[in-house]
Parts: structure tokens; sequence; C-alpha cells
């Protein structure tokens, strides 16, 4: 029997091995940790991440073929095949600080296969983390120093995680495409055919990309840096429309209804985030300049550099609206994770957008379906912001209560079926909604008696004249 270990219980951890271990009953799966209440938590009814139908495929292989554990070394030490998904942020300080990725997460379990592998037994590990180019070389590196002299052989692949956190389990049981990056040796196509054969247990051979280890690691940078690059292009666009008075949601449908182009990531909104696009560009952006590449890194740091504008935009918008200051005002916040179905909060707008409300000293009532209030306050702690500045809803209404305006900032769609007439209700006059994802009914809404902003639309007679830029 094959044995798989996955060394980092996190997003991509615990979701891929979990449909791995589903699609695989002959393979047993051992998921580690060094976070022990990481590993409690999937060992529980309440899983430490929220994917829909994750439940389900933990549920049917935990204790058949899949485990999570914090017995890091021993599960190691008895895998052929160990699976590095640990975290790899930007880096915080020190060099390539705020560009480059920390490593440190990464190395401490390249040295963990290494410590743990026994001599004579071959190892495959398996890049799974978004990583710098020619990592896989430095692991090779790591793991040949300590297991040189023993006789342990590694071989190193790539095989970066392209699914969406939201959609997970869909895009683990039916991937666009697997990727499998290898040495070009014997061993090393030996080593990225055995990695296939799991695979093809349920993707279908053709959708089984191989190429060398670089090409593989790149991919997974590009990949992220393009998405981010049209998200941040059609929230330049957002703003143009905003000037002239065109709605960005119509550009989108005619230029994406160009094959050329294509429809996906063309929803202007209040900016990307999550934990990865961002960290993903910046690593790229810094690649290029270890590379002496300075006109390739500023052109990958300008998606960011939009990203930044377009979230102060909507903050500088919301401020300008209700009469240059919202010091002592209510608003409500519908939204805090940055995508909607996840309870992820990692480099969340919404987060920004509070806290840039918050140094204008607004109080804020935030509501989200799945955040919860632990982590909405941690996110949103400002250096000036007082504690009492932040509340946490229990829903849209009673976060809206006695709001001078609300702001949405994330598309869950049961804000698109609120009852608006209540919310205007129970707000100050006037009223205002400030819309981030295109997720209310403009028109409607300014039926109800609303001041309505959506980014990207055509500006409410109200807000005309007023610079988003003020
Ligand atoms: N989250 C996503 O949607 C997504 C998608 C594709 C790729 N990725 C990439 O996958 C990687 C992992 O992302 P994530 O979101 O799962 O991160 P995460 O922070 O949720 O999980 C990483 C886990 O690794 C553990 N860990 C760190 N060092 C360890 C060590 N030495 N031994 C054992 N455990 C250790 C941490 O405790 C943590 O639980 C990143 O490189 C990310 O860029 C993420």
């Amino acid at each position: 029997m094959v044995k798989i270990c996955c060394i980092g219980a996190g997003y991509v951890g615990g979701p891929s091995m979990a449909v791995m271990a589903l699609k695989c009953p002959s393979i047993e799966v051992a998921v580690v940790d060094v976070s022990r209440p990481r590993i409690d938590a999937w060992n529980s009814d309440r899983l430490p991440v929220l994917e829909p139908g994750l439940d389900a495929v933990v549920r049917e292989c935990r204790g058949r073929n899949l485990s999570f554990s914090a017995d890091v070394d021993r599960h190691v030490a008895d895998a052929d095949i160990v699976f590095v998904s640990v975290n790899t942020p930007t880096k915080a300080r020190g060099l390539g600080a705020g560009r480059a990725a920390d490593l440190a997460y990464w190395e401490s379990a390249a040295r963990v296969v290494a410590e743990a592998s026994r001599p004579g037994r071959s190892k495959i590990v398996v890049e799974k983390s978004a990583v710098p180019v020619r990592t896989a070389e430095a692991m090779e590196r790591i793991l040949l120093a300590h297991g040189g002299g023993g006789g342990a052989a590694f071989q190193v692949l790539s095989n970066p995680e392209f699914f969406a956190e939201g959609t997970a389990v869909r895009d683990l049981l039916c991937p666009d495409r697997v990727l499998i990056g290898g040495p070009d040796t014997d061993a090393g196509r030996a080593a990225a055919r055995a990695l296939r054969d799991v695979y093809a247990n349920w993707v279908p051979e053709d959708r089984i990309v191989a190429t060398d280890l670089c090409s593989a690691e790149i991919s997974k940078l590009t990949a992220n840096a393009l998405l981010a690059q049209r998200v941040s292009s059609v929230n330049a666009i957002s703003a143009l429309c905003e000037a002239i008075g065109a709605d960005v949601s119509d550009v989108a449908r005619a230029v994406g209804g160009d094959g050329r182009v294509g429809g996906a990531f063309l929803n202007a909104g209040v900016g990307f985030g999550g934990p990865n696009l961002q960290k993903d560009v910046l690593q790229l952006a810094y690649a290029c300049e270890c590379h002496g590449l300075a006109e390739a890194a500023e052109y990958w740091r300008q998606v960011v550099a939009v990203n930044e504008y377009q979230k102060g935009r909507f903050v500088r918008r919301v401020v300008a609206s209700m009469f240059g200051t919202v010091a002592g005002k209510k608003v409500a916040v519908l939204g805090f994770a940055f995508k909607e179905g996840v309870a992820d909060s990692r480099e969340s707008p919404a987060a920004d957008v509070c806290r840039g409300l918050l140094g204008d000293r607004a109080h804020v009532s935030v509501y989200d379906p799945a955040v919860g209030e632990k982590q909405i306050r941690r996110d949103t702690a400002a250096p000036a912001a007082k504690e009492r500045q932040v509340r946490v809803a229990r829903d849209a209404y009673e976060a809206a209560e006695g709001a001078h305006g609300l702001c949405v900032l994330t598309e869950w769609d049961e804000f698109r079926t609120l009852d608006y007439r209540r919310i205007f209700d129970g707000m100050r006059r006037p009223a205002f909604v400030f819309d981030s994802r295109g997720v209310v009914d403009v028109g409607k809404l300014r039926e109800i008696g609303f001041v309505v902003y959506s980014v990207g639309k055509p500006l409410d007679p109200w807000l005309k004249g007023l610079p988003a830029g003020a």
C-alpha cells in the first residue's frame, strides 16, 4: 500500500488530501501539522476549513484511509510520498521584506523530511505550496545535505494547487488540469509517473500536464498574477466609468463576450483579497527584480498598486459622500470574508475598508454570515481606533439599525434578497448604500430613497461633482 503524508493541515493540505483519500481508497493518507488545535479541529465535527462538500468527504474517509495527526515525524518517516503544503506568506522583515516569500515554514518542513527519513528508503517529496522559482532545487539541497551520507534517496517534484477557496472540493474532484513538474532524469521521470498514477485514479490523463520543475513553479505564480491583473484592469476601468458616466458591468459584458478576452474575473469591485493573489504577484515581481528585470517587476507591482488604489478610492468615496466626515457616524458593513462562501478573511478588502473608516473615526457595525467575531476584531484592530468603535452584529438588520451608511463588501447571496425597505426605515437620513460588489439592485434602492453608490456604475445625482479622491 502506498503511504502519503502531507505536511500542513491548512486550507490546501486538508481538502486536497481528503479528496485524494476519497478517490484512492487503496492509499493511506496522513495529514500532519505542528498546530495541535488545527489537528484537533480536523478530528472533530467542526472542521477548521469551511468548504461546500468537505464535511461529507472527510466523514467518509476519516478513520478509513485518512488521518490527521500532530505526530509529524512518524508519519513523514512512514510515507512514500510527502506533500509539503505549508504557508508561504510574504516576508515581514529582513531581506526582501514586503516582497519576497517567507520560506521559514517551508524550510522547517524540508528539514523534518530530511531528519525523519531512513537510509535505504526512497521518498518522493512534492511541493504543493506556492513557492519562488527554484525552491525545489533548494529543497533537494537540504535533503541531500542531510541524507547524503545515510543513503536516503529523494526525488523532488512540483505539483502546485490551483483550486479556488469556496469551490475547493468541486475543483479538486474535477480539476481543469493537474500540473506535475519534475527533473528530466530517469529517477525524476519515474517519480513524476508515480504521482501521475495517483491522480489518474480520478483525473483524465489529458488533464495531467507534465513540465520541468521551474516551469511548474512559475506557472502557479503566473496563474495568480494573471487573475489579479484582470481584477486590477477592470477596477481601473471602473474608476474611468464613474468619471464619464458609463456602466462597468455593461463594459465587462461587452468585452467579455469576445472569445479572445473571455468573461471570467471581470467583475469590478473593491479589489482582490485572500491569502494568495497579492503575495504571489509580489513574489513574481521579486523574482523579476532578483534577475535584474526592473521593468517587468514594476509592471507586476502596479497590479498591487491599483488594488490598493481601489480600496482607498472606495473609502474616500464613502467619506466624501457623507459630507466629508464619518467621525462618530455609524457605518454598517455587510460582509467581511474576502469572497462569498468562505470563512476566510485573510487580506480581505473589507478589513482595509473598515480600518480606513475607523481612521476617520467612524463606528463600524460588521455582519458576516461566516467570519467569527474574534477574527473580525483581530482584523479591524487599527492603531488609533478604540475597541468600542467596532461592533459585530448578528444579522444585517442589526448592523444597519441607526446607521448613516451601509457598505456591502462581500458578495454573499443573502445580501441580494434583504428587505431593504426595512433597512431603510431603521437608518438615519440621508441613508447611503455603498455597494462594492454589484450586489444590490441600484434602481430599486433609489426608489426606496437610498443614495446609492455602486462601483463603476453611473453616479447617483447626489454624488455627482463629489470627487472620489476628495
Ligand atoms: N488557500 C488557498 O486557496 C490556496 C490555493 C492554492 C495554493 N495555496 C498555497 O498553498 C500553501 C498553503 O496554503 P494554506 O492556505 O493551506 O496555508 P495555511 O496557513 O492554511 O496552512 C499551512 C499549515 O502548515 C502548517 N505548518 C507550517 N510549518 C509546518 C511544519 N514545519 N510542519 C508541520 N506543519 C507546518 C501550519 O501550522 C498551517 O496549519 C501556500 O503556499 C499557498 O500559497 C493556497
